[in-house]
């Protein structure tokens, strides 16, 4: 049987790589082979590609270029990595997928919604996540938490504020219009707290 595909969404320090990799604790203690993985990156083509995106300045890439560096990653990840496991029966967990594009470079970046829809389909055809969780929380809160984790930040930590206020709506604009394919989370919580809704959350729609 084909494996199921989440994804984890978020501003930055919402808990996504910590939430992603408790779900695979639990999906595994329930017998399901899972493959974690990020983006982006997540194959070593997307890894190189990668490196050009989160490196160097702000202003590095024109929100079209850069939207173009993200789907070529996100193609190259999908069909050698994620395809393949969840045709193996692998459930597969992606912290960040198609919605970051979304929010980062259609709504903050300003290229529009309608031209990233147009691209990413172009790219990916109607390949999308069975179920998307949106950590959702303040991102003054959700920066401070990223800088102290001390990692070096990358060039979306350094936009504006006005830029992260915008990445939360576009988010939150998603869950409401697809309820089907998205629940939003209060990521401000401790990890168990919210371990234990995401948890109830895949248990009832995936049935894992
Ligand atoms: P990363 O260090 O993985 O950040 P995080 O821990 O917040 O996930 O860096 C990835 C950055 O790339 C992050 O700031 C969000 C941004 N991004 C986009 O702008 N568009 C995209 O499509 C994706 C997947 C990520």
């Amino acid at each position: 049987m084909r494996g199921k595909f989440i994804s984890f969404e978020g501003g930055e320090g919402a808990g996504k790589s910590t939430q992603a990799r408790m779900l695979r604790v639990s999906l595994q203690s329930h017998g399901r082979a899972v493959l974690l993985t990020r983006e982006p990156g997540g194959s070593p083509g997307a890894e190189e590609i990668r490196k050009l995106l989160v490196e160097g300045e702000p202003e590095r890439w024109t929100p079209l270029a850069e939207t173009l560096l993200f789907l070529s990653a996100r193609a190259d990840h999908v069909a050698k990595v994620i395809e393949p496991a969840l045709a193996s029966g692998t459930w597969v967990i992606s912290d960040r997928f198609a919605d970051s594009t979304f929010v980062y470079q259609g709504v903050a970046r300003g290229l529009g919604i309608e031209a990233v829809r147009r691209l990413q389909r172009a790219a990916l055809g109607d390949f999308a996540p069975d179920l998307t969780i949106l950590l959702d929380i303040d991102p003054g809160a959700g920066l401070a938490r990223a800088g102290r984790r001390g990692q070096t930040e990358n060039r979306f930590e350094r936009f504006d504020a006005g830029f992260h206020a915008r990445l939360r709506d576009g988010l939150l604009q998603i869950a409401a219009a697809e309820p089907a394919r998205c629940a939003v989370i209060d990521g401000s919580r401790d990890a168990g707290a919210i371990a234990a809704d995401v948890w109830r959350l895949v248990a009832e729609r995936l049935q894992p």
